[in-house]
C-alpha cells in the first residue's frame, strides 16, 4: 500500500498558508478574492503537474481527475475548500484540498492505475463569510441551492458572487453537477475539543449537525446623542443588544447541544453622536436534532416579537439558509473505521460541529469525513494549528479509502 510523503504534504500546507497569510499566522482568503485566485491558480497548477486534467465549473468548483484504467466510471472525489474566514486558520479547508492533492501525487508515485478516475476538487466559497451561505460551490453542484441565485449573491459592497468569480477568471463553463459521483471523501481538522482532549487520531465522521442561518433588521430612529431624553429614544442597538442576550439564552436552554451565534452587527449610521436607527444582526444556529432546531427556530421568532413589543422598534427576521442534520453513508463511515484501524490509528466516531461540503455531497453520493485533532480544538482563528503526525494520519487514511473505493477490485462497483 502506498504511503503519504510528509514532507511533501507538509511543504504544501505551508506554501499555501503563505497565500493570504496574516501577521498572527492565520489566513485571510475570502471567497474569489485575490488571494482566493492566487491559492486556487497554485492548487491548479500543481495539479496540471501531475498531469491532472483540470475543470472549472460555472459557480467556480476546480475538478483536478486523475484518469482511471475506465473512465467512463463515476470518480471517487476528494477535497475541501481553499477559501478562509477573514480571521482563519492555515487548515480550515486547505488541508481537505492538499491531503486529496497529495493521494493524487501518491498514485502517481507508486505507478499505480486505479479503476475509477479519482478527482480532487476545490470548492467555491465553503465559508460564506463574504458571499452567504455556506458551502455554496457543493451546494449548487449537488443541485440543493439554485446557481442564477448564487451567483447574484452580493458581498457586502454590492459585488456579486458572478462578477467576483468573473474577476478572478473562475467563472467556469462546465455545467454544474451534472454527473455521478462514486464516492465523496473529505478530510478535516476537527474543529473541536473531543479528539484532542481523548488523545484520539482519527475522528470518523457520522454526519453534520443542522444549521440554520437568519438576518434580523431591527429598525429604531436616528436622533442626535446629546439633546434626546432618554426615554424618548428609539435606539435600534439597545433593542439588539436585548435581543442577542435572549438568543445565547436559546442555545444554553438547549444544552449540551444547542448553539447560536450573533456573528455579524450592522449599526446603521455607526456615527457615535447619533442614536443608532438600525441595526442589522447575522446569526448561526445549531443543533444535531432537526427538531430541537426547528423548536430553537420558533423560540427566536418568539423573544424577536416580544423585544420587538417591549423596545418599540420596528424590523423582521429572515431566514436565509437551512442545512439540515446530515447522516453520512454508512458503509463508507465503516470504511474510514476500517482503514483507521488497520493503520494502528486510535480512532473514534464523531458529530461535526462545523458544517463542510461533505454535506451536500452526502445528497448525491456515498459520503464521509476524516476527522483530526486540532489544538485546543480551536478553528475560525489565526492560531488555528494541527500536529504533522495528525496532518499525515489523516491523509494515509484518506488515500487508503480512496484506493480501496477506486481500486480496480472495487471498479465494477
Ligand atoms: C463552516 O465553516 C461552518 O460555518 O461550519
Ligand atoms: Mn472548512
Ligand atoms: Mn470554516
Amino acid at each position: 500500500m502506498p504511503h503519504i510523503d510528509p514532507k511533501r504534504l507538509l511543504n504544501s500546507l505551508s506554501e499555501m498558508a503563505k497565500i493570504g497569510g496574516t501577521q498572527k499566522g492565520g489566513v485571510c482568503r475570502l471567497a474569489a478574492t485575490a488571494e482566493d485566485k492566487t491559492a486556487r491558480d497554485l492548487f491548479a497548477s500543481w495539479a496540471k503537474t501531475e498531469n491532472c486534467e483540470i475543470s472549472i465549473d460555472q459557480i467556480g468548483n476546480i475538478f483536478a481527475r486523475r484518469p482511471g484504467k475506465n473512465n467512463n466510471l463515476a470518480p471517487v472525489v476528494l477535497g475541501s475548500h481553499l477559501d478562509s474566514q477573514p480571521t482563519g486558520g492555515k487548515f480550515d479547508g486547505a488541508y481537505g484540498v492538499l491531503a486529496a492533492l497529495e493521494v493524487i501525487r501518491c498514485l502517481n508515485d507508486s505507478g499505480i492505475e486505479t479503476g475509477r478516475p479519482v478527482e480532487a476538487v476545490s470548492w467555491t466559497n465553503e465559508e460564506g463569510s463574504r458571499f452567504p451561505p455556506a458551502m455554496m460551490g457543493s451546494g449548487v453542484f449537488s443541485g440543493s441551492l439554485n446557481l442564477e441565485k448564487a451567483l447574484s449573491t452580493q458581498d457586502i459592497n454590492g459585488i456579486s458572487m458572478s462578477d467576483a468569480l468573473d474577476a478572478i477568471n473562475y467563472a467556469g463553463e462546465h455545467l454544474c453537477g451534472n454527473r455521478t459521483i462514486h464516492t465523496y471523501l473529505e478530510a478535516h481538522i476537527e474543529q473541536g475539543p473531543i479528539l484532542e482532549r481523548e488523545n484520539t487520531t482519527i475522528g470518523v465522521v457520522l454526519g453534520i449537525q443542522g444549521i440554520r442561518w437568519f438576518d434580523i433588521i431591527i429598525q429604531g430612529r436616528e436622533a442626535h446623542a446629546g439633546p434626546t431624553p432618554m426615554p424618548a429614544r428609539n435606539d435600534a442597538l439597545i433593542a439588539a443588544s436585548d435581543l442577542i442576550l435572549q438568543i445565547e439564552d436559546i442555545a444554553l436552554q438547549h444544552a449540551p447541544d444547542g448553539r447560536t451565534t450573533v456573528g455579524t452587527v450592522g449599526i446603521h449610521p455607526n456615527s457615535r453622536n447619533v442614536i443608532p436607527g438600525q441595526v442589522k444582526l447575522g446569526i448561526d444556529m445549531r443543533h444535531p436534532d432537526a427538531g430541537v432546531l426547528s423548536t430553537m427556530k420558533k423560540e427566536l421568532q418568539a423573544v424577536f416579537e416580544k423585544m420587538r413589543k417591549e423596545r418599540g422598534v420596528k424590523g423582521n427576521i429572515d431566514e436565509i439558509w437551512y442545512s439540515p442534520p446530515t447522516i453520512f453513508d454508512a458503509e463508507t463511515v465503516d470504511a474510514i473505521e476500517a482503514m483507521a484501524t488497520l493503520r494502528q490509528y486510535t480512532c473514534r466516531r464523531i458529530t461535526s460541529g462545523a458544517g463542510h461540503d461533505a454535506k451536500y455531497m452526502a445528497d448525491i453520493c456515498p459520503t464521509a469525513m476524516i476527522f483530526i485533532p486540532c489544538d485546543e480544538g480551536l478553528s475560525h482563528n489565526e492560531a488555528e494549528n494541527a500536529k504533522d503526525a495528525h496532518l499525515v494520519a489523516g491523509a494515509q487514511v484518506l488515500l487508503d479509502v480512496a484506493l480501496a473505493r477506486a481500486g480496480l477490485l472495487n471498479a465494477d462497483r
